[in-house]
């Protein structure tokens, strides 16, 4: 099966498994919590678990629990960015976002909602016994990723960054923190369920970092590019405004090089990996 195919058909398995999760009632907040996750987003983090996972030979049935998991933490933080005590988006994945369609009171605890079950979906996750240090473990890295040391404490740099004279290292601080931790989490938690050594793991955590930040600046040149000139954009900060739009794409790709590299270090060889690396690339000179 070629990449493309595979990742059709896992994202296939990862929305139905999304749609079992939040099946379960009927209640105003479910239907927001609904509505924020299951409307075509792209699945990456939970698809780079599942093929950091195989790759190292785990079943999908123990992966999949960790891998919507992580899912539903991301799609919380969409939904609390995009408040308008946030990044006031009224747009998201192409639909009213969740406050525009349900008032900031529901989409505040749809978020909530979706972290706390998030951890309920984890702690149930059926993991045989030998792996439960392993659930330990990674239970621990995915609530350190979103905490305040990570994906909050990028939210917080976000919002209260000065326009006036940004650094780049200011702004790569605010990508590895608000985006690249979930990404890295992603990579390392499939690698460790599937048994992966020590070394194997970090050179995960390693290509996780630097696929997040690459995945943070390409979204930041598509945001750079579709709103040029917009007044409330300009004080966000984006690490493609700062570069301009020749050095952000070179830098995108010594990025991407050095994912890759981490993985050449320790021989892991992956098409899918590979293929995560080329889709995060193309369509740009
Ligand atoms: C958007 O994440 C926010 C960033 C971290 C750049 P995604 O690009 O993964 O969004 P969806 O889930 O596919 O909509
Ligand atoms: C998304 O960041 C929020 C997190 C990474 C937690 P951005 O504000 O850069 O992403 P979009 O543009 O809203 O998707
Ligand atoms: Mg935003």
């Amino acid at each position: 099966m070629n990449p493309e195919e595979y990742l059709k058909q896992k994202k296939g398995r990862i929305d139905k498994a999304l749609a079992l999760y939040l099946q379960a009632e009927n209640s105003p907040v479910f239907e927001a919590m609904r509505y924020a996750v299951l409307n075509g987003g792209k699945r990456f983090r939970p698809l780079l678990l599942l093929a950091s996972g195989q790759n190292f030979g785990a079943a999908e049935e123990l992966l999949l629990p960790y891998a919507c998991s992580i899912e539903l933490i991301h799609n919380y933080s969409l939904i609390h960015d995009d408040l308008p005590l946030m990044d006031n988006d009224d747009f998201r994945r192409g639909r009213p976002s969740c406050h525009k369609q349900f008032g900031p009171t529901l989409a505040l605890l749809a978020g909530n909602g979706l972290l706390s079950m998030a951890f309920e979906i984890l702690a149930g996750a059926s993991t045989p016994a030998s792996n439960h240090q392993v659930k330990e473990r990674i239970i621990e890295d995915i609530a350190a990723a979103s905490g305040p040391r990570g994906l909050i404490a990028g939210q917080w740099l976000d919002m209260s960054f000065k326009p006036d004279n940004p650094q780049l290292a200011d702004l790569q601080e605010i990508a590895l923190k608000k985006t690249a931790p979930l990404i890295k989490v992603s990579a390392s938690s499939g690698a460790r369920l599937g048994g992966a050594s020590l070394a194997e793991v970090e050179a995960l955590e390693k290509f996780g970092t630097f696929l997040g930040l690459a995945f943070q600046l390409r979204d930041d040149i598509a945001d750079f590019n579709q709103d040029r000139g917009s007044f409330r954009r300009s004080s966000l900060p984006n690490m493609a405004r700062w570069l301009g739009p020749t050095a952000s794409v070179q830098y995108l790709k010594d990025l991407l090089d050095k994912a890759a590299d981490s993985l050449k270090e320790y021989n892991i060889k992956s098409e899918i990996f590979g293929f995560f690396i080329n889709q995060l690339d193309i369509g740009l000179k």
